[in-house]
């Protein structure tokens, strides 16, 4: 069973990712969406939250949990590690395939301000862009818009204008809600910008733990898909339905935590 949450349905474009290369493992997912967004709480909030939830997919058997928030991996990721011993596979901000494919040396980085504030940024920052101009856009509304099922194109287009005036080539998507924001954003972009996602390599790097403590061969089992929310299931569903087809048999199930 893999675990998977965030503070919403943001998540959900990195379950899709873990499911296009594990499609025979359990899932269970969680969205915090009674608590969300995440981006302006403090990191006690959020590391309690992280614990509440991370009991609740335990006791539903979960063996690893991919943070599949980069906001809450900023806040609690390692906290998560020291109370608790199963893995942890936690969102990188992609500062560096970014600096590797760069030509102007300028890149723009859409993602909450907690993220641009914890730790991991900052180190990843040391760790990979020297020499490198990066514009950081704190996505202010883009996760309660995703959260409503819309796409807020002034705010967009107003955010890709803030990082291309300043000569970004390339973007990346620093919180896990903004996938469902890319066609959008690579619209108002232009052609020649590139965009980052990181969730593939996140889906990538849980399989090889996966793997390495011995994923169950699962092959003919009907795997079990449950995605809970503290706020409406039904948002899940319908994201569900819209990024995988046909969709699966799940169960959507409203969560009190
Ligand atoms: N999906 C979360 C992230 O990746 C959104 C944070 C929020 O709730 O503000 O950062």
């Amino acid at each position: 069973m893999i675990g998977v949450y965030d503070s919403g349905i943001g998540g959900l474009s990195v379950w899709k990712e873990l499911y296009a290369i594990m499609p025979e493992q359990d899932y269970v997912y969680v969205a915090d969406s009674a608590h969300c967004p995440y981006g302006d709480k403090s990191p006690e909030y959020i590391m309690e939250r992280a614990e509440t939830i991370t009991r609740f997919m335990i006791g539903k058997g979960t063996e690893i949990v991919v943070v599949a928030c980069n906001t809450a991996t900023a806040a609690a990721i390692s906290f998560l590690r020291s109370r608790f011993s199963i893995p942890f596979v936690g969102m990188e901000p992609a500062v560096k395939p970014a600096v590797n494919i760069s030509e102007t040396g300028v890149i723009g980085v859409l993602a909450t301000s907690n993220t641009f504030k914890g730790r991991l940024y900052h180190d990843t920052v040391m760790r990979c862009a020297s020499g490198v101009k990066l514009v950081e856009i704190v996505g202010a509304g883009l996760v309660e818009a995703v959260e409503n099922g819309e796409i807020p194109h002034d705010l967009i287009r107003k955010y890709v204008d803030e990082m291309l005036s300043e000569g970004a080539d390339t973007i990346v998507l620093g919180c896990t809600h903004f996938p469902f924001l890319e066609d959008a954003i690579a619209e108002y972009a232009g052609p020649s910008i590139k965009i980052i996602n990181p969730a593939p390599a996140v889906a990538r790097q849980a399989m090889k733990i996966l793997d390495k403590c011995g994923k169950p061969d699962r092959k003919n089992a009907a795997p079990e898909l449950m995605f809970y929310s503290t706020g409406n299931p039904e948002i899940l569903r319908t994201t569900v339905a819209s990024i995988v087809t046909p969709m699966p048999p799940s169960s959507f199930i409203h969560l009190n935590c």
